[in-house]
């Protein structure tokens, strides 16, 4: 597939590096291409408006406060367009999330595009697990049933259990689920080297 990485950072080269391994046409989408063509295995880097106009698949791998500028002036109608952002704040407990219980993050992503088919994926672990997935899990969920099972299907192709879970509004669990993730790196003896599985109990 034509993948569009918008955002070279963590998540962004981790993803695009591993969606070309496996065959894939992945181009980046940066503010700054000539400052960002170095460390990008010499994949395309361009703006993210020409990245996108060709592009099958766009994933958001900016942070969330960016997604607006991000996607300003590219044409995502029809388009599937995968959030991994997280909707993140830091507050005097620690982080937290800016949304949740009755909203996610990506359906805030979905209202701010409206003519593209958003799916949530890639958000819910740390990016050296997209670098390495080695099974661990991985979930996606979307309005749109065939987009979200192009996205998973990607993702288990990168070396995760991906399962599909339903419509956008079940993001309003993977967001939490990555803060979770991010608490265990950040508070725990794990640090960031360890990832989820789903383990199936044998009959
Ligand atoms: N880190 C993780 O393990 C992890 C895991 C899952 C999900 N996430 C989520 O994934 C997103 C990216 O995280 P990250 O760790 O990859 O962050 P990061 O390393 O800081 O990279 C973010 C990238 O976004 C770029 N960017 C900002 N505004 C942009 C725009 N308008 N157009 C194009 N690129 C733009 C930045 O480019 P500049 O160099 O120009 O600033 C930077 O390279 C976040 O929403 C995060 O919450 C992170």
């Amino acid at each position: 597939m034509r993948i569009a990485i918008l955002g070279a950072g963590n998540v962004g080269t981790a993803l695009g590096r591993r969606f070309a391994e496996v065959g894939h046409e992945v181009v980046f989408g940066v503010r700054d291409p000539e400052r960002a063509r170095d460390g990008l295995a010499g994949l395309p880097v361009t703006t993210n408006r020409e990245a996108t106009s060709r592009a099958e698949v766009v994933v958001l791998a900016v942070p969330f406060g960016a997604v607006e500028a991000a996607v300003d002036g590219c044409d995502l109608d029809g388009k599937i367009v995968v959030d991994a952002t997280n909707p993140l704040t830091m507050t005097e407990k620690g982080l937290a999330l800016t949304a949740g219980f009755d909203t996610s993050g990506a359906e805030q992503v979905a209202a701010a595009i409206p003519g593209a088919k958003i799916v949530k994926c890639f958000n819910s672990t740390g990016y050296a697990n997209m670098t390495d997935a080695s099974g661990s899990m991985m979930f996606a969920c979307g309005d749109d049933p065939d987009a979200t099972e192009i996205v998973r299907k990607l993702a288990e192709e990168i070396g995760f259990e991906a399962v599909a879970i339903g419509d956008l509004t079940k993001a309003r669990l993977l967001e939490p689920l990555a803060l979770l993730w991010i608490q265990l790196a950040f508070t725990t003896d794990l640090k960031r080297d360890f990832a989820f599985r789903i383990e199936r109990r044998k009959k």
